[in-house]
């Protein structure tokens, strides 16, 4: 694969990487949020190829990243004058709306629903992309199906190698969580998947994550039990437990992801401190789930964060990553 580094060549490499897009290839783009696994959004070869890359199930429909806001009544109709208000207050940034899908989206981007995934990255280089792409491009998280997302272009080439046309290089993800995805195509709005937005969010009357009426909520990939999981076992504990947790575990070097510094010098324990605060402990999430893959470890503890809203899109990441199947 093609690495295209940020080295004083940036609009060439730019270039590169959409030559590479046009020609139906996949590149790997950083966004804010992860790594996304780029095509274009009209291709159905293309869309295919990203589904085959993942080993992503094709019932799993994909987002699709614009480049301006007024790109979103070519690919949604019945467009609510909610959508425009948060384009406006949240675009280009880590919100994904679902609104109903226009006759531009082929089945396969939507895994076959009536309804559409856009998004607005705030990233510089996703931006120049897409704009001088000039169309629109599905991105899912450029990891395979159920691992860990990709915060750096090191998890992209280390989980696909050759598999891809290139992975644009832009350095560490400022977010380093997936965006908060608001349904838009009924009459009651709501976030399907919790971000960092979520406070602001449900200040606007946007339903909670894992509110009531939950039967019918439209198909969500991260919504399997599993996923965004490490090779190794992890568990959430909480605070009063911790301690009694790392004694219990004897076997091998456990890793322990703490919000305090060092309160139990343990000789088989790997001690991390972790941000207190929420956006912090966001950028580092996925980075420290893949040093622990990396690392000897074998058992990783996470003690619980607050259950506040400024950490519900961290507590499901956390919850997913320690689900057992
Ligand atoms: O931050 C992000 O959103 C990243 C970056 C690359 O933009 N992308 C991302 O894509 O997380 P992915 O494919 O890993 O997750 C997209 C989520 C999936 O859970 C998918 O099921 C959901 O969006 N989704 C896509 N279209 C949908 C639709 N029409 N209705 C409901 N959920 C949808
Ligand atoms: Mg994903």
């Amino acid at each position: 694969m093609n690495r295209l580094e940020l080295d004083g060549e940036l609009s060439q490499d730019i270039s590169k990487a959409v030559a590479l897009l046009r020609g139906g290839e996949l590149v790997a783009i950083p966004t804010e949020t992860v790594y996304g696994l780029a095509a274009d959004a009209t291709s159905e070869q293309a869309i295919g190829k990203v589904f085959r890359a993942k080993q992503r199930p094709l019932t799993h429909p994909l987002i699709v990243h614009l480049g301006d806001s007024r790109q979103m009544a070519d690919w949604a109709v019945d467009i609510p004058e909610l959508a425009y208000e948060l384009a406006e207050q949240f675009w280009p940034g880590p919100l994904t709306l679902i609104l109903k899908k226009s006759a531009m989206a082929p089945a396969i981007v939507t895994g076959g629903q009536d309804t559409i995934a856009l998004r607005i990255p705030g990233h510089p280089v996703a931006l120049d992309i897409l704009r001088e792409f000039g169309g629109a491009l599905a991105a899912p998280s450029a990891n395979k199906y159920g691992r860990i997302s990709p915060t750096a272009a090191s998890h992209v080439v280390a989980q696909f190698g050759n598999e891809i046309g290139a992975v644009v290089d832009g350095g560490l993800c400022p977010v380093g969580i997936e965006s908060s995805i608001v349904d838009l195509s009924t009459d009651q709005p709501r976030i399907l998947r919790p971000g960092l937005l979520d406070n602001e969010l449900i200040k606007l009357g946007i339903a909670a994550y894992g509110h009531a009426n939950e039967g019918n909520v439209p198909r969500v990939s991260g919504s399997d039990l599993r996923h965004y999981a490490p090779t190794k076992p992890a568990s959430l504990c909480p605070p009063k437990e911790l301690k009694q947790r790392i004694e219990q575990q004897s076997a091998g070097r456990v890793q322990v992801w703490s919000l305090t510094p060092n309160r139990y010098d343990l000789q088989h324990v790997d001690w991390v401190v972790m941000p207190v605060d929420p956006v912090f402990y966001a950028r580092e999430l996925y980075l420290r789930l893949h040093d622990f893959e990396q690392s000897d470890n074998e058992l990783l503890i996470i003690e619980h964060p607050p259950l506040t809203t400024m950490w519900r899109g961290i507590n499901n990441r956390l919850q997913r990553a320690t689900s057992q199947l």
